[in-house]
């Protein structure tokens, strides 16, 4: 899998080290990024070492096991615990990938966990996600008509057209596509990353939605479309199997039919 850079302002350097508990059966090593910004120091990395016979088999069992046991401070998001709602997005062995479905057996020695690379860090493991969901809602992630709605049901959509919106309405925002794409790390002001086209895409498939000229018109731009190279880190690294490359040529196509 893809290898990506480190945060930005990272010079990092070595932190403590948490030992194991007496009598650990099963330890293994995590060294992880801490950084808090409103302390001013430098970013280090801590040296945890884990007792995994006494923990559950992924990444987060680990960071929650040191967060309750050996180190309060340390840092990160979680919610779902099961690859649902993203929050657990970040780095690990080099890959951006959800720590909540990364089996800690997956990972060959030293398990190297950073926040999503290129977000302004708010704490250890925390990126600051403010400008990802400014895209998110600049794509207008909601249906819109023009018509009025049938009076007795529904606006309905047959199976072959729902079928259309497969390997896009599965998308959770963990922003793992976008911070692995480097035209995003470079024009994260103006491109609006892998994640947010291929929920624009989501909307432009759907049979139920009347703005798809106008949604077409708001991509086209040199920076908010065209600045997908097709360097394709966003597929390999999607933990949900999705191809946000895939859903951006597909809206390069749209857009090129349209001027045919
Ligand atoms: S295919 Fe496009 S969006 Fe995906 S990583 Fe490459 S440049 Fe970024
Ligand atoms: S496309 Fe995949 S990697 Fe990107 S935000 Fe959605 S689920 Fe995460
Ligand atoms: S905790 Fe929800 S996706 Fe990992």
């Amino acid at each position: 899998m893809a290898q990506f850079l480190l945060p930005k302002n990272s010079v990092v350097k070595k932190g403590q080290t948490f030992a194991a508990p007496a009598g650990a059966k099963k330890t293994r090593t995590f060294r992880i990024y801490r950084y808090d910004p409103d302390r001013g120091d430098n970013p280090r990395t801590d040296t945890y070492q884990v007792d995994t016979a006494k923990c559950g088999p992924m990444v987060l069992d680990a960071l929650i096991k040191i967060k309750n046991e050996s180190d309060s401070t340390l840092t990160f998001r979680r919610s779902c615990r099961e690859g649902i709602c993203g929050s657990c997005a970040m780095n690990i062995d080099g890959v951006n990938t959800l720590a909540c479905t990364m089996p800690i057996a997956d990972v060959a020695g030293t398990v190297k966990v950073y926040p999503l690379p290129h977000l302004p860090v708010v704490k250890d493991l925390v990126g600051d996600l403010g400008d990802f969901y400014a895209q998110y809602a600049a794509i207008k992630p909601w249906l819109q008509t023009r018509t009025p709605p049938p009076p007795d049901r529904e606006r309905l959509q047959s199976r072959e057209d729902r079928a259309k919106l497969d390997g896009l309405y599965e998308c959770i925002m963990c922003a793992c596509c976008s911070t692995a794409c480097p035209s995003y790390w470079w024009n994260s002001d103006r491109y609006l990353g892998p994640a947010a086209l291929l929920a624009a895409r989501r909307w432009i498939a759907d049979s139920r939605d009347e703005a798809g000229g106008e949604r077409l018109d708001d991509l086209e731009d040199p920076f908010r479309l065209y600045r997908c190279h097709t360097i394709m880190n966003c597929t390999r690294t999607c933990p949900k199997g999705l191809n946000p490359a895939q859903a951006i040529a597909e809206i390069k196509k749209d857009i090129a039919a349209r001027r045919s």
